[in-house]
């Protein structure tokens, strides 16, 4: 059940079309900038922020999933990249939906940035900022609440991401054992 509305359409649009301003101008000159999206739940951020780019670019995806359905991400990340995408020379804007504990894009960066990008930056909509990362996204769209946070891309148990805002999930009370 959905407890409240974190980040409502409105709010989304608008800093959405402030990092779209900020991006285009930071790839101006590019000639050769490549949006990659980490699936699942950057899909509808990245159709978004694309739109509201207005210098030339290419798209692409890869998937970084951590293990289980649970609410607490686990230690483990698999990657996976379509072989054909060459990163080699290009700019990279690697697009995430959420920064949680850090492991994903620490675990995803060091690889894609062994395959010769000539940059390789990071665009986050949230950031929960329960850890300092080693390198921090070059643009976050909010600052977030320490909340277990659905929809617009983001789930629970694969639920929930179609919705068009972003709220926060109320989990069932954990039930303790009787001894
Ligand atoms: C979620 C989210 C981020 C990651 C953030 O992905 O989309 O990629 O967890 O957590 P972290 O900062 O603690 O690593 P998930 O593996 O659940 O896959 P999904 O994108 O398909 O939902």
């Amino acid at each position: 059940m959905i407890e409240r509305t974190v980040f409502d359409r409105a709010a989304i649009a608008a800093r959405i079309d402030a990092l779209g301003r900020e991006i285009s101008e930071y790839y101006r000159n590019s000639g050769d900038l490549l949006v990659l999206g980490v699936l699942k739940g950057s899909f509808i951020f990245l159709a978004d922020l694309v739109r509201s780019i207005d210098c030339p670019l290419r798209v692409d995806f890869l998937t970084a999933s951590s293990y289980g359905s649970g609410t607490v991400s686990s230690g483990e990340v698999v990657l996976s990249l379509d072989p054909r995408t060459k990163l080699s020379g290009r700019d990279v804007l690697l697009v995430e939906d959420i920064v949680d504990r850090g492991g994903t894009l620490e675990k995803i960066l060091p690889l894609l940035g062994a395959m010769g990008p000539k940059s390789l930056e990071v665009c986050v909509l949230l950031h929960k900022r329960s850890v300092v990362l080693e390198r921090e996204p070059r643009w976050v769209g909010f600052d977030a609440p320490p909340e277990f946070l659905v929809g617009y891309g983001l789930d629970h148990a694969e639920e929930y991401r179609h919705l068009p805002f972003i709220g926060s999930l109320k989990l069932p009370e954990m039930k303790l054992p009787k001894d």
